[in-house]
């Protein structure tokens, strides 16, 4: 466990900073959180500190204040979302690459430890990932290089940044690849929403308004790995803690299309089935994705614990309650 540490974590007011700033508080270590987004916007809101900064990592001036006197920085900031927003976002995604340039020359200069970095399952070939069902993504399947475009290309870029930060300034880094990460607390409608958040949503708004019909984005047949929150904060600790400092898979290996996570999202709920309506000319991202964990499990003895049935509960539950609360037309989550 990371006890009494002065930790910076960047994009603390998105989905996995969030649910990481609460466990490292709770765990009991002082935090520095820094956020674009306003406060209001925050996905969760943690009252007692005063820490908390509404700064543009991407101007160096910032990342050179915030990173002085820190043990530890955790990079979980990038302008993201599913693929309705970075297959139309390219541009924007790519000058993630910023943030991390400009905290891992900050770090060298502030003479930070160790650095982790949020990396992605989009950084992998998508020349691999074209049937619908494929075998789990081994880490080296990244190379030869032919990420996801424009998203892809700046994680996979910045994983090698890191890792050249390593090897030239003895930076201790860590890397995770998250592969479509969910749960409460994470963006469910406004156009950054992933698949799991989406569909909880439009079955809850289906079922409320009367309706016997939903839209899907391409045919369903489309497969990936969807990887509960919880889990994600452990595997991301226990990697931190870890003395492995390549690019690791965090994610689940519970492969389903999909049409299959539909028919779950809907056994939560009495109605009858839905009629899906399939949307052939939305985003769709690649065909297949597969987290596979020999790594993970080899060098962290761990595996994830949550299955998709008991976290999509847990997911449409907390969608169901937000979406009584504010109604269907309402989210906090619009701004970037
Ligand atoms: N977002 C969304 N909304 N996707 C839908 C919907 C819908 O209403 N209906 C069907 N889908 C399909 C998409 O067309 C896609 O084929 C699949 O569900 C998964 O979509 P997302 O969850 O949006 O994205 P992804 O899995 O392709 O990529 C996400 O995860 C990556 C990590 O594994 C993105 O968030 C990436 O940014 C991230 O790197």
């Amino acid at each position: 466990m990371i006890k009494g540490k002065k930790i910076l974590i960047v994009g603390a007011g998105g989905f996995i900073g969030g649910h990481l700033v609460k466990r490292l508080l709770e765990d009991g270590n002082f935090i520095i959180a820094t956020d674009i987004k306003p406060k209001e916007y925050w996905f969760q809101d943690f009252e007692n500190s005063k820490n908390y900064y509404l700064m543009d990592m991407k101007e160096i001036s910032n990342c050179r204040k915030v990173t002085k006197n820190v043990d530890y920085v955790f990079n979980m900031a990038c302008n993201m979302g599913g693929m309705g927003f970075i297959e139309n976002n390219k541009a924007e995604c790519m000058q993630s690459v910023l943030i991390n340039t400009n905290l891992l020359i900050s770090c060298k200069e502030n003479q930070v430890k160790k650095y982790f970095f949020s990396s992605s399952a989009c950084a992998y070939n998508i020349g691999k990932q074209q049937k619908v069902f494929i075998d789990g993504l081994k880490e080296e399947d990244a190379y030869p290089a032919d990420p996801e475009d424009g998203y892809g290309w700046e994680k996979l870029f910045s994983e090698r940044m890191c890792r050249h930060f390593m090897e030239d300034y003895g930076i201790e880094v860590r890397i995770a690849r998250y592969h479509n990460i969910y749960g409460p607390y994470g963006t469910y409608d406004g156009g950054r929403e992933k698949a799991p958040a989406a569909l909880c949503r439009k079955v809850i708004i289906a079922k409320k308004d009367n309706k016997n019909k939903i839209e899907v984005w391409g045919d369903g047949k489309q497969t990936r790995t969807f990887l509960y929150v919880d889990d994600c904060i452990e595997g991301t600790l226990r990697l931190f803690q870890s003395d492995y400092s390549e690019p690791v898979n965090i994610g689940s290996d519970e492969q389903v299309s999909i049409n299959q996570m539909i028919e779950i999202i809907e056994n939560f709920t009495k109605a009858k089935k839905l009629e899906r309506i399939y949307q052939l000319d939305k985003p769709k991202g690649v065909r297949g994705r597969s987290s596979n964990n020999d790594l993970v499990k080899k060098v962290l003895k761990w595996s994830y614990k949550i299955k998709l049935n008991e976290g999509l509960r847990k997911t449409y539950d907390w969608i169901s309650t937000e979406i009584n609360k504010k109604g269907s037309n309402l989210s906090r989550f619009t701004k970037s």
